[in-house]
């Protein structure tokens, strides 16, 4: 089980690091996930796919031409991948138009990397967002403009065109958002687009199989201005090998190419995903499956009324539930019980608010039936 046991997510303060080591890299909050402090039982807290990978490895390792050849580097390029990825989204964009990275968090960072000036540019976020944004800036000496999302988490396009200077290269457009469920109207990413905004909208779809918005990779031929993260650690279900992409203008695509390590994707992450490309079938049913669990958990909770508030409209694999109270208490009593979901409250408008992935039918009940009796003991 993973369990950090301290010193990985813990800041240096003593030692040759503590001396040595840039400012901004001693001051960093590193991403924190629920399962730093719960790994074990039912994990409703990371968004990932319950139902399962929708691919898997190559099982054996026959001495012909067609075996993974494990002890040569992996190809820097991945063509194959990138191909089948563009066949399978549309919208216009072939390999080139596509960079594989470490996840979609590697993008995140080599975007940073390439387009902010450590100590002088910003980028633009609009909390309550994804977390790893703030950590990548901060990683890079990259300072942040907030605009937050309205109470409904609908983007405030006025203020957040009043907000940008010449600094501000990239702006982070989480649709659909996390924590906050809701997908962005393409018409929102064409306005800003089309604004007078000089720098990068990075539109993160990690959620989009989800929704019923359509992807904003169809925007990439008209607007240069556009780059769309999309990841396989989703609905794909395959989190484990930690596999994203992201899709834009060749001019920019190039430089995230030249500024990645070599050998980033392995060969055995780029075989399980050029499979999953093949197995599209699986991914729709396994979307379809959780879009039902989807709407029958967001039921039951409505009808907990001493429990529930509000359950946000979902556009995701996961339901954002704001409590009538002890949120973190029930939090913390789920999770010692055996059932992980992610506490909110902290994030900005998400006052009183747990985060649920949604997960197998047998694992959404017991959550469900765990939530009722953890509100009971805890108001009793
Ligand atoms: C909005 C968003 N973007 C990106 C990621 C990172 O995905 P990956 O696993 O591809 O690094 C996540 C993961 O939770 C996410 O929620």
């Amino acid at each position: 089980m993973c369990k950090a046991d301290g010193p990985e997510t813990k800041k240096a303060k003593t030692g040759i690091a503590a001396t040595l080591a840039r400012p901004n890299i001693l001051a960093l909050h590193p991403y924190r996930c629920a399962r730093d402090d719960y790994s074990e039982g039912i994990l409703l807290d990371a968004n990932e796919n319950a139902i399962g990978p929708t691919s898997l490895p190559t099982n054996d390792i026959p001495q012909n031409d067609n075996h993974l050849v494990l002890e040569r580097y992996p190809c820097p390029y991945q063509i194959p991948l990138k191909e089948a990825y563009a066949k399978y989204r549309g919208g216009g964009i072939g390999a080139k138009n596509i960079f594989v990275g470490v996840g979609s968090d590697e993008a995140i960072d080599l975007l940073m990397r390439i387009f902010c000036k450590p100590g002088e540019d910003m980028i633009m976020t609009t909390p309550p967002t994804y977390g790893m944004y703030k950590v990548s800036a901060n990683v890079n000496d990259v300072g942040i403009v907030e605009v937050p999302l309205t109470p409904d988490f609908d983007l405030r396009i006025p203020e957040m065109l009043e907000a940008v200077t010449n600094k501000v290269k990239l702006m982070f457009v989480c649709s659909p958002g996390n924590p906050t469920c809701k997908a962005i109207p393409l018409s929102d990413v064409i306005t800003l687009a089309e604004s007078s905004y000089k720098g990068i909208i990075v539109v993160d779809e990690a959620y989009v199989d989800f929704s019923k918005e359509e992807s904003a990779i169809k925007l990439i031929q008209e607007y240069p201005n556009i780059v769309v993260l999309q990841t396989l650690s989703k609905a794909f279900g395959l989190a484990g090998i930690r596999c994203g992409f992201a899709m834009g203008r060749e001019d920019v695509i190039q430089l995230m190419n030249n500024v990645k390590a070599p050998y980033n994707v392995n060969k055995l992450t780029s075989e399980v995903a050029v499979n999953a490309m093949k197995n599209t079938d699986v991914l729709a049913k396994n979307v379809q499956t959780l879009l039902e669990q989807r709407d029958i958990v967001a039921k039951e909770l409505e009808a907990m009324k001493d429990i529930v508030v509000k359950v946000y409209p979902s556009d995701a694999n996961f339901l954002l539930v704001r409590l009538t109270k002890l949120s973190k208490e029930i939090y913390k009593k789920m999770a010692d019980s055996g059932i992980v979901v992610r506490y909110r409250g902290s994030e900005l408008h998400c006052e009183e608010c747990l985060r649920i992935t949604i997960g197998t039918a047998d694992e959404n009940k017991a959550f469900l039936a765990l939530l009722k009796k953890t509100f009971e003991e805890l108001s009793a």
